[in-house]
């Protein structure tokens, strides 16, 4: 039996592992650590070993000795076959009872597949969502885990502690069983990722305004604080606009390191069409526009060949930049909205019981996405859960005063020849919901005419086809 002291053990020390083992420790925790390169160990203790108690282990069996029970184990490697060979080397040492948890960017099948592997060997397994980057994983993220209620009476406390505070509150609850977290990790990424890309798209047809020669005098909004890194407040003071380019520069930088520590990869597959039937639009445009922008080929063969359109000049720049505003709220909403839904829906699939108010509570910590509209959703599920966030009236209220703005932006973009795919798919979303009858009978009518499809009715269940000619 005998057992070591160590309270909780972090296996993998890059960036996102070490960050968090510094904040455990912090906190008075005492963290063992292993990394399968033990130079990786050996660096976090020689630098950080003097802010609290650590213990070493160059091998896991050392690691799981030094462990007091049952043992936590978070480990923090590469996503995908790297997180499967190091979750099964570290579970040979594990014990009933045990808790160990991937803390990586897994998508929650995958999550779900290994905590279906553990439980058949008594191993509570918890996939937690940690969002935040490494700042985050240093001085409090915000933490999503999944797993049984069992995995987290023992693990949450710790969690708990370590998470950001906002009010007093930590940033982090049980999700829901198996894979909620990771799955409610993920639509926190698509979302922050078309906000982010909405903000990227918003600077464009400012500069636009800018170069048919209008002065800029007022700057681009800036749609909370707190986000001065995504959107700078212009400043026109001598030497400002250098600052403004290190600024961006450096504000890039941090961003694609976020990007690389957070793995966003699960982004591309909360991008598409959601197999749970949800339409993500909003988001998976976002993810396109990048996959597009980075599709290098096929715009530099186009560059010189596709011609932009002749007229299309911003003659009110001060307006623009104000319709910008309005733009960058709604599309936000709508991301959120589909996001929400998402997660609803996803939730009822799996019987998860996820409480969307508890979700919004604890994305106001930690990461990028904490927003005041967060607020008005969590008081809006804690009070009746509505079926879409843009139906909830302050919101759908706000969206009506937003909306000329957000037209007029749209199409000032598509008359001046600026994509701005998240805006424009997010108003065609909300669009699309608000209207009674939608076009899509006129599609159906027409793949039956085309091609007989079949259509179905308003009026009595089936599948229907016409001739459609008239013919006979
Ligand atoms: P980051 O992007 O934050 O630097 P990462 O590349 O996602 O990190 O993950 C790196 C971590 O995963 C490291 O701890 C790495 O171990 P090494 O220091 O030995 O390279 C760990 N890792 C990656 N592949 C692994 C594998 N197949 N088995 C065990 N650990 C692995």
């Amino acid at each position: 039996e005998g057992g070591g002291t160590a309270d909780i053990g972090v296996v993998g020390l890059a960036v996102m592992g070490a960050n968090l083992a510094r904040n455990l420790a912090h906190h008075g925790h005492e963290v063992a650590l292993f990394n399968r390169t033990q130079a990786r160990t050996d660096r976090l203790v020689e630098e950080h070993g003097h802010e609290g108690r650590f213990v070493p282990s160059s091998d896991l069996a050392g690691f799981a000795a030094s462990l007091s029970r049952p043992r936590k184990v978070i480990v923090m490697v590469k996503a995908g076959e790297a997180t499967d060979l190091t979750l099964e080397a570290v579970a040979e040492h594990l014990d009933e009872g045990d808790v160990l948890v991937d803390g990586g960017n897994a998508h929650y099948l995958d999550t779900q597949r290994r905590e279906r592997s553990y439980k058949r060997k008594g191993v509570h397994f918890v996939g937690a969502g940690i969002s935040g980057g490494e700042e985050g994983a240093l001085n409090g993220p915000s933490i999503m885990p999944g797993g049984s209620a069992e995995a987290y009476a023992v693990l949450g406390p710790l969690l708990e502690d370590i998470s950001a505070k906002v009010e007093g509150e930590p940033c982090c609850t049980h999700i829901g069983p198996d894979g909620a977290g990771h799955f409610v990790k993920m639509v926190h990424n698509g979302i922050e990722y078309a906000d982010m890309q909405a903000h990227r798209r918003g600077l464009r047809p400012a500069a636009h305004g800018r170069a048919a020669g209008r002065p800029h005098r007022r700057g681009l909004p800036r749609l909370e604080r707190g986000r001065p890194r995504l959107v700078p407040h212009r400043d026109h003071r001598p030497g400002a606009a250098a600052g403004r380019r290190r600024h961006r520069a450096a504000a890039g930088r941090r961003d694609r390191r976020r990007r690389r520590a957070e793995g966003h990869r699960p982004l591309d597959r909360a991008g598409s069409p959601s197999s749970l039937g949800v339409p993500v639009n909003a988001i998976a445009e976002a993810v396109f526009a990048r996959s597009t922008s980075g599709h290098t080929t096929v715009r530099e063969a186009a560059r010189g060949v596709l011609r932009g359109p002749g007229g299309g000049q911003v003659d009110d720049v001060d307006r623009l930049v104000d319709d910008v505003r309005q733009a960058l709220w709604a599309s936000k909403v709508v991301a959120y909205a589909q996001g929400l839904d998402h997660i609803r829906a996803a939730s009822d699939a799996n019987g998860w019981g996820v409480d969307v108010a508890e979700v919004a509570r604890i994305w106001r910590g930690g990461c990028i996405i904490r927003a005041r509209l967060l607020e008005r959703i969590r008081r809006a599920w804690a009070e009746h859960g509505p079926a879409t966030l843009l139906a909830v009236p302050d919101v759908a209220d706000d969206l009506a005063r937003a909306q000329d703005g957000w037209r007029r932006t749209v199409a000032t973009a598509v008359g001046t020849g600026v994509p701005v795919p998240a805006f424009a798919a997010s108003l065609a979303y909300y669009d699309t919901v608000r209207r009674d009858r939608l076009p899509a009978a006129l599609v159906q009518g027409l793949r039956d005419f085309f091609g007989a499809h079949t259509y179905e009715r308003t009026d009595r269940p089936g599948s229907f086809h016409t001739d459609w000619s008239g013919d006979r």
